[in-house]
C-alpha cells in the first residue's frame, strides 16, 4: 500500500453564491463546507491533507485547523493560490508541496461536501487494483448539467473528459459525467501538470486534462462508476446548498428516528448532523437543535425550542419555547415555557427554571428553582434555593459584570434586587421586593429598599 495524500481545492470565491465569502466557508448543517471535506479526507488516514487556498485564505484556513483534531491538524498544510486559473493551476500551486511526498494523491474540491470516506477508499482500490497512474470516479445523470463528460471509445475504453462548456452538442448528450474525485500516483501527476495549456472555452488549466496526457505517454487510466449521485454533488449556488442541507437533516432524523428517538413532525424539525440524542426522547414539532448539542435518553423537547451547543442530561423536560445557547442541563431539570439559557450555564440535578426566565453564565444548584420572570446573571447558587418571581441580580454597574452568590437553602423573596457583588448567606431570606446592597448573612431576614436586616439568623 502506498501512503495516501489528500489535496482540497478550496481557492475560487464561488461566484454563483453571489456572497463577500469564499464559497466554502458557508455552512451545512453544523460546519462549514470545507470542514465535511475535511473530516472525510481524515477517515482516510491519509500521511498528510493539503489544502489550496485563495479567497479569504486566513478565514478558510483556520476553518479548516477547526475542523480536524490535534493529532490530523498536524498534518495539514496549505498552499496559495493567488489567481485562479483552474483547477488543473491549483493543483499545480500544491506541486512543490508535493513534490517530495511519496505516493498516492486524492483529489477532490471543497465544495463536495458529503462525498463518503468508504467512496474515496473504493477508488483508491481500484487505483492499486488496476496498477492505474489516474484514477476517477463517474456517475451517470439523465440530464447533466454543466459537468465535464466522460469520453469513451468504441470499446469502452476511457479515453478523455471535456468540459461542458467545451463539448460539441453529440458530447454534451453523453450521460456519463466527471463528479470531480480523483486518484493519481504523485510522480507521473507532477510532469503531466506541466503539459496543460488554457487553449479552451475558459482560458483556464484544467485538471480534467491531465488523463488524457497520462494516457498518450503511456499510462494506464481507469475509472470507478458510482451509482448515488446525490453524494458526488457539488455546491454552486445557495438553492443547491439549501437543497442538499435538506437532505443532510433528512438522513440526521432518520438516524435519530432508527436509534430510538421520537421525532413527532419530521418535516418541522431541524437537527444538525452531528447531534446526539439518547433513546425514548421526544422532539415535538418546530424544534431546531444545532452545533455540538447533546441530549440524554427520557428527555422530551417543546416545540419552538432551538438549541445550539447545548449539552442536556437525562430525563430532562424543556417545555415549549426554550432557548438554550451553550449551556448543560445535568439532569431530571424542567425548564420553561419561555425560558433562556446561555453562555455556560448550568443547572444541576433537579433543579427547575420556569416561564420567562433569563440565566446568564450561571449556576443554579441541585433542586433549586426559578420559576417565574428572573433575570440570573453571573450568579452561583446554591442547592435547595428558591428563587420568588421578577428577582434580578443587577450584575452590570455601567463598567464591570458582578458575580452574586446565593448559598443553599435561601428564599429570595418575590421582586428583590440583589444588587452585585452581593452575597447571601446559607438559610437567609429576603422580603418581597427588598433592594438587597449590602451582603445578607447566613439565617437571616432581610427586607426593604435599601434591604435592611430585621432578624439576625440564630
Ligand atoms: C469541475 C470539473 C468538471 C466537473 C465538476 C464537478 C474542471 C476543469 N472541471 O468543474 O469536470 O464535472 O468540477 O463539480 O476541473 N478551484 C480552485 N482554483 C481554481 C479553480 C477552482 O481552487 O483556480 C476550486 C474551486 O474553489 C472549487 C473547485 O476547485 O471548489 C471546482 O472548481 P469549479 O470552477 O467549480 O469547477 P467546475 O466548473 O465545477
Ligand atoms: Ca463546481
Amino acid at each position: 500500500m502506498k501512503p495516501i495524500n489528500v489535496l482540497i481545492l478550496a481557492a475560487g470565491l464561488g461566484t454563483r453564491m453571489r456572497s463577500d465569502r469564499a464559497k466554502v466557508l458557508h455552512r451545512l448543517g453544523s460546519r462549514p463546507l470545507i470542514a465535511h471535506a475535511l473530516r472525510t479526507a481524515a477517515r482516510l488516514d491519509p500521511a498528510s491533507i493539503v489544502v489550496v487556498v485563495g479567497h479569504q485564505a486566513e478565514d478558510v484556513m483556520e476553518a479548516s485547523r477547526e475542523a480536524l483534531d490535534g493529532e490530523m491538524s498536524a498534518r495539514l498544510r496549505f498552499v496559495h493560490q493567488a489567481e485562479q486559473k483552474g483547477t488543473g493551476h491549483a493543483v499545480k500551486c500544491a506541486a512543490d508541496e508535493l513534490s517530495s511526498t511519496p505516493g498516492l494523491l486524492v483529489v477532490c474540491y471543497g465544495d463536495t461536501p458529503l462525498v463518503r470516506a468508504e467512496t474515496l477508499q473504493k477508488l483508491i482500490d481500484e487505483h492499486e487494483r488496476g496498477g492505474h497512474s489516474a484514477t476517477l470516479l463517474t456517475i451517470r445523470l439523465d440530464n447533466p448539467p454543466a459537468y465535464g463528460r466522460i469520453i469513451r471509445d468504441e470499446e469502452g475504453r476511457f479515453r478523455r473528459i471535456i468540459e461542458d462548456r467545451d463539448c460539441t452538442p453529440e458530447q454534451r448528450a453523453i450521460t456519463e459525467i466527471n463528479p470531480g474525485f480523483y486518484c493519481f500516483d504523485i510522480p507521473t501527476l507532477l510532469p503531466a501538470l506541466d503539459r496543460l495549456s488554457p487553449q479552451n472555452a475558459q482560458g483556464e488549466y484544467y485538471l480534467t486534462d491531465v488523463p488524457e496526457h497520462l494516457l498518450s505517454a503511456g499510462l494506464g487510466v481507469g475509472t470507478v462508476e458510482h451509482d448515488d449521485p446525490h453524494e458526488l454533488e457539488g455546491i454552486n449556488n445557495r438553492v443547491e446548498l439549501a437543497a442538499m442541507w435538506k437532505r443532510l437533516r433528512q438522513e440526521t432524523l432518520r438516524r435519530l428516528m432508527l436509534d430510538g428517538v421520537t421525532i413527532v413532525d419530521p418535516d418541522s424539525t431541524y437537527i444538525d448532523d452531528g447531534v446526539e440524542i439518547g433513546r425514548d426522547s421526544i422532539i415535538h414539532p418546530q424544534v431546531v437543535i444545532e452545533g455540538r448539542s447533546r441530549i440524554g435518553s427520557g428527555c422530551e423537547i417543546g416545540s419552538w425550542s432551538h438549541l445550539t451547543d447545548a449539552d442536556i442530561g437525562d430525563e430532562c423536560r424543556l417545555l415549549n419555547g426554550c432557548v438554550i445557547t451553550g449551556s448543560r442541563l445535568a439532569g431530571k431539570n424542567t425548564v420553561g415555557p419561555y425560558a433562556h439559557l446561555r453562555m455556560n450555564t448550568t443547572l444541576e440535578p433537579e433543579a427547575v427554571v420556569g416561564n420567562f426566565v433569563e440565566v446568564k453564565k450561571s449556576t443554579l444548584g441541585r433542586d433549586t428553582k426559578a420559576m417565574h420572570l428572573s433575570y440570573l446573571g453571573d450568579a452561583t447558587i446554591g442547592e435547595r434555593v428558591n428563587i420568588g418571581a421578577a428577582t434580578v441580580t443587577c450584575n452590570y454597574d455601567g463598567v464591570r459584570k458582578n458575580p452574586t452568590i446565593i448559598e443553599d437553602d435561601v428564599r429570595i423573596g418575590s421582586d428583590t434586587m440583589l444588587v452585585a457583588p452581593v452575597r447571601v448567606g446559607r438559610g437567609a431570606t429576603t422580603g418581597a421586593g427588598a433592594v438587597v446592597i449590602r451582603d445578607v448573612p447566613p439565617k437571616s431576614l432581610a427586607v426593604g429598599v435599601p434591604a435592611r436586616v430585621i432578624r439576625q439568623g440564630e
